[in-house]
């Protein structure tokens, strides 16, 4: 498939996830563009079979460049198969509420845009000392705080599962491939007789 992968990020998370989605379907024989959303306005969405939008969350709220993407190209999106892969700290926990709270900031993403993704998946994001500000620093050593952990903020911490997010995405693109492509993949699978 032709796929198009759009992020926005805003400490540099998602475009790594983004980036390594690229990369997963490439080894799978798929073609990818990458593109940030803020380059993504007049993108030729004809010319892709299946969208990734990205983007993460700040003050429960995905931004707004990625919400302008989705909402100007609703109708073009909404005839693809579409992923949004929305980036968090609360998604490496597992906390009902936490959950809960992802589910609506999506929701109100797909509600207020128009857009309507196949599939949403939460990913696991990071703290990244080495790109917060002074106050950005504060808000996040409280919400370590909030969630019980000591963190040292001279270091970056990650939570993002590599090997579960490489799962996901292949299973996706299966899902999705067009059925021609699926046979031939099967009878590859079953190899010869
Ligand atoms: C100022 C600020 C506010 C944040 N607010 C939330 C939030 O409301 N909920 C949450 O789960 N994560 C929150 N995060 C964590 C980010 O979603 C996480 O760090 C993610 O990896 C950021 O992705 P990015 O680097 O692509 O922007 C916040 C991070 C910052 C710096």
């Amino acid at each position: 498939m032709r796929i198009l992968i759009t992020y926005s990020t805003t400490e540099g998370q998602t475009r790594k996830v983004s980036r390594f989605c690229a990369d997963q379907l490439v080894s799978q024989g798929h073609s990818v563009e990458l593109l940030a959303a803020s380059d993504a306005d007049d993108v030729e969405l004809a010319l892709f079979d299946a969208v990734i939008l990205a983007g993460s969350v700040h003050v429960g709220h995905v931004q707004d460049v990625l919400a302008r993407v989705a909402e100007t190209h609703a109708p073009a999106l909404n005839g693809k198969p579409g992923l949004f892969l929305v980036v968090s700290l609360a998604a490496a926990g597992n906390e009902p509420a936490d959950r809960e709270d992802l589910d609506r900031i999506a929701r109100e993403f797909t509600r207020a845009t128009g857009w309507t993704p196949g599939r949403i998946e939460h990913i696991a994001g990071a703290f990244r000392f080495s790109e917060y500000d002074f106050f950005r620093s504060m808000a996040m050593r409280w919400i370590a705080w909030q969630r019980g952990e000591t963190i040292d903020t001279q270091t970056d911490r990650e939570y993002t599962d590599w090997p579960a997010l490489a799962a996901m995405i292949i299973d996706w693109a299966e899902t999705n491939a067009p059925l021609p492509e699926r046979a031939a993949r099967s009878v590859r699978a079953a190899g010869p007789v």
